[in-house]
């Protein structure tokens, strides 16, 4: 119980235990007035936030359109973000935007497109510090456009993007200095990546480059495809979980893992014996937004069913009202 329940400092903020929400779209929401974000988001995020979430991740939101504060960042949709921030504060949580950049072919990316992208990156973590977020988590997972930088099978590229980790990470680290720069001491810079890139030679090298760089935390869930290496013999999480440990091992900072923790004694399990900083729950905290608060307190967790098992199976990406496990709300 004393890990599960332990504060951690990141960055000089306090997340006030070890579990957090991990990041995921809410396909289904509407936004209000014919912005993205709304009402729906609003409601969503401040329950987990009052179900005892430490730290909050929120779902992808492109950074496309920073720059010129458009599409994502128009005035709307941050009233609507800054509110939510606000209310994860008031419960007493940690939160974080998560920053993606599409789905890209990274080998076919002119430098001007490059340097286009690195602008909204930028503007987008400074527009998180405003909107009052503690921190950014650049999505470097599941096969997107950052993945495709640092995973050296698919990086092709021959120019200071491609090659080694350094090169491979430079996409972020790069802008780091600049960031720092125009954001408060205690912002985080969180990056989420998989353990496997292709090996997890790479992985580790990768993590050890975003780690020199200054970033913060490391969310390790996958890279091009999930995991299908073996987990060892009495590891009761998935091959994804174990790719935090990969990382964790090697690195300084804390490390968050994440993929189909469901119970309480897989949550304890990895937090003993020190498999993970932080552990991330995603459809668990679908089906039980307050997941932590329950886990916490010894109490029964409203369970996802695993809808077939696979992620893409999950209702939440087509109506979220037909969730089988959203017994206790839809939204
Ligand atoms: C509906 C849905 C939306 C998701 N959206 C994102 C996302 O925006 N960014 C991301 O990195 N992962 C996303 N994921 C993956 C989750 O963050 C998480 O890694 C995955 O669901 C495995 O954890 P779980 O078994 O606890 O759900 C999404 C998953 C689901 C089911």
């Amino acid at each position: 119980m004393a890990k599960l329940a332990d504060d951690i400092m990141i960055r000089g903020n306090r997340v006030k235990n070890r579990i957090a929400m991990a990041p995921m779209v809410t396909f289904s929401f509407r936004g209000d007035n014919g912005s993205y974000y709304g009402r729906q988001h609003i409601e969503h995020y401040t329950d987990r936030a009052k179900g005892g979430a430490g730290l909050i991740i929120l779902q992808a939101t492109r950074v496309l359109g920073a720059a010129q504060a458009t599409d994502m960042w128009s005035a709307d949709n941050r009233r609507v973000l800054r509110q939510i921030a606000g209310n994860c504060h008031d419960y007493g949580a940690v939160v974080m935007m998560q920053l993606s950049c599409g789905d890209m072919d990274i080998n076919q990316l002119a430098i001007d497109d490059i340097q286009a992208m690195q602008a909204d990156m930028k503007q987008a973590a400074l527009a998180a510090c405003d909107m009052g977020f503690d921190g950014v988590e650049y999505h470097f997972a599941h096969g997107y456009t950052l993945c495709k930088f640092i995973d050296a099978s698919y990086n092709q590229r021959t120019d200071c993007y491609g090659g080694n980790a350094l090169n491979r990470t430079r996409i972020l680290t790069d802008l780091l200095p600049d960031i720092r720069s125009s954001v408060h001491d205690r912002f985080i810079v969180s990056v989420r990546m998989g353990a496997y890139l292709p090996e997890s030679r790479q992985g580790i090298e990768t993590a050890r480059a975003f780690e020199s760089a200054g970033v913060d935390l490391l969310h390790i869930s996958f890279g091009m495809k999930p995991p299908e290496t073996p987990v060892p013999d009495g590891f009761i999480c998935s091959p994804t979980t174990y790719s935090g440990y990969i990382i964790k091992k090697e690195v300084h900072i804390p490390v968050i893992a994440v993929n189909e923790i469901r119970t309480a004694e897989q949550v304890r399990f990895l937090l003993d014996n020190d498999y993970a900083d932080v552990v991330a729950i995603g459809r668990g905290m679908f089906t039980d937004p307050a997941f932590a608060n329950h886990v916490l307190q010894g109490e029964p967790v409203n369970k996802c069913f695993g809808c077939g098992g696979t992620i893409p199976a999950c209702r939440w990406f087509t109506d979220h009202t037909l969730c089988p496990g959203n017994r206790l709300k839809t939204s």
